[in-house]
This record gives structure tokens, sequence and C-alpha cells, in this order.
């Protein structure tokens, strides 16, 4: 495992002592009292588009693996972040699975990623952690692209600040996590992001839940 330079980005309040009351601050309590898009639909989104081949990118505590149906019973599943602690905690929890980890920034160009091509690649709850790049999120989906296989789907989900409802607590904690550096999503639009995924894949369908926007994204271009 390669070990990136793992400062300056959101990644660094994913650690362990966090990650254990992740489920229920930020899975649950969050998802419903700020984002109003509950974790049941998040799942369904999982049980909808993982395959028997995935890769799951920013993992954090795993809530979602650890609670979708896969459609096989031994699936191979890979975990990418750049913080290594929720790659060790992940793996503890699936441990049933044998997950392989892979300690890499999205930001940057990605190392040889074992498993690859995926049938399904995760991206939830990550694009609003993600500092701004100069080529905004279109970069994410450029490096991704190579890893999905014909007939794969990259999915996910992002809290966003434009072009979907917000209320005054949605407004309040965005922008007291942008002052955190935990979220980076002043520019989120539903409009940049259907964009970006534009430019990368032939074909994708968004959905805004409350002030979140669930994606699929196929046919890499
Ligand atoms: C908000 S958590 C999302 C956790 C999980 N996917 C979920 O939906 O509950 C964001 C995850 O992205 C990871 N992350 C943040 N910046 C990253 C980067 N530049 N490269 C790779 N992973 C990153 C964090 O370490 C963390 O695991």
């Amino acid at each position: 495992m390669s070990t990136p330079d793992t400062t300056d980005h959101g990644q660094v309040f994913y650690h362990t002592n966090r990650l254990n009351g992740y489920d229920l601050v930020t899975v649950k309590a969050a998802n419903y009292l700020l984002w109003r898009c509950p974790p049941t639909r998040l799942t369904e989104h999982y049980d909808k588009n993982v395959s028997g081949r995935h890769l799951d990118i920013g993992p954090g505590s795993g809530y979602y693996l650890d609670h979708c149906t896969f459609p096989i019973p031994d699936p191979s599943i890979t975990l990418l972040d750049l913080n290594p602690d929720p790659l060790t905690f992940v793996s503890q929890r699936i441990s049933r699975y044998h997950p392989t980890t892979v300690q890499a920034d999205l930001l940057d160009d990605l190392p040889p990623i074992p498993n690859a091509p995926f049938d399904s690649i995760a991206l939830n709850y990550v694009l609003h952690c993600l500092p701004e790049h100069p080529s905004g999120r279109q970069g994410v989906f450029a490096r991704i692209k190579p890893l999905l296989s014909q007939g794969g789907v990259a999915f996910g989900s992002t809290v966003v600040t434009g072009g979907a409802p917000a209320t005054f607590l949605s407004n309040a904690f965005n922008a007291l996590y942008q002052r955190m550096g935990a979220f980076h999503n002043q520019n989120d639009t539903v409009d940049a992001l259907h964009s970006a995924l534009g430019q990368h894949f032939e074909d994708h369908v968004l959905e805004i839940r409350g002030s979140v926007v669930l994606f699929t994204a196929r046919r890499p271009r």
C-alpha cells in the first residue's frame, strides 16, 4: 500500500474515534435532520447498483457496505481511501467479504488498482468532502472512468448547495462544515454535477432527495 500525502484534505475528519460515532451522527441524524435523504434511500441506491466486483471510494464507516445486499454471496470488494483509518475500520467491519484496500488520493493520479475493472464503483458522500480542484469534479470522473468495466455503473450521492431544496438547518450546517474544512461544496450544484457527469459518461441519471443528489453513470465516453 503506497502512502500519499494526507494533509489538507476533508479526509482528516475520518479518524477511528470519529468513525465509531459516524453511523449515529452522520448516517442517521444528519441524513434525517439536515440533508433529508434517509439512509434507507441510500441503502436502496447501493442495493440497486452494487455488483459482485465492486470498488468503494471513501468508504467512511462502511455503513452502506455492511447493510446493502450484494448480488452474489462472495463479492470482490476493493476499498480506496486517502486516509488509512477508514480502510482498517471497514476492512474489519466487512471482514466476511475479505476486502482489498488501496490508500490513494482521488485528487491525484491513481496508482494501479487491484481487481480493476469494476462492475460498480461507489462514490457516496465523497464529492462534497473534496477540496475544489481547478478541473472541478470532472477530474474525479476522468480518474475513475478507466476503472469501470464495459457495462459497469458508477454511482453515489453528494450534498449540494445549489439547485436542490435547502432549509435553515442545512444552510447553517453546510456553512459550518465548510468553515471547518470538512465540506468543500460551495460550488457544488445540480447543474455542475450534471455537466461533470455528462462530460465523461454517455448516460447518467440524477435524483434530488432533500439537499442530496443521487447519481448513476454508465458508458464512459
Ligand atoms: C463523508 S465520508 C463518506 C463515507 C461513506 N462513503 C458514506 O457514504 O457514509 C468521506 C470519505 O471520503 C474519504 N476521502 C476524503 N477525501 C479523499 C481523497 N482526496 N481521496 C480519497 N478518499 C478521500 C474520507 O477519508 C472518507 O472515508
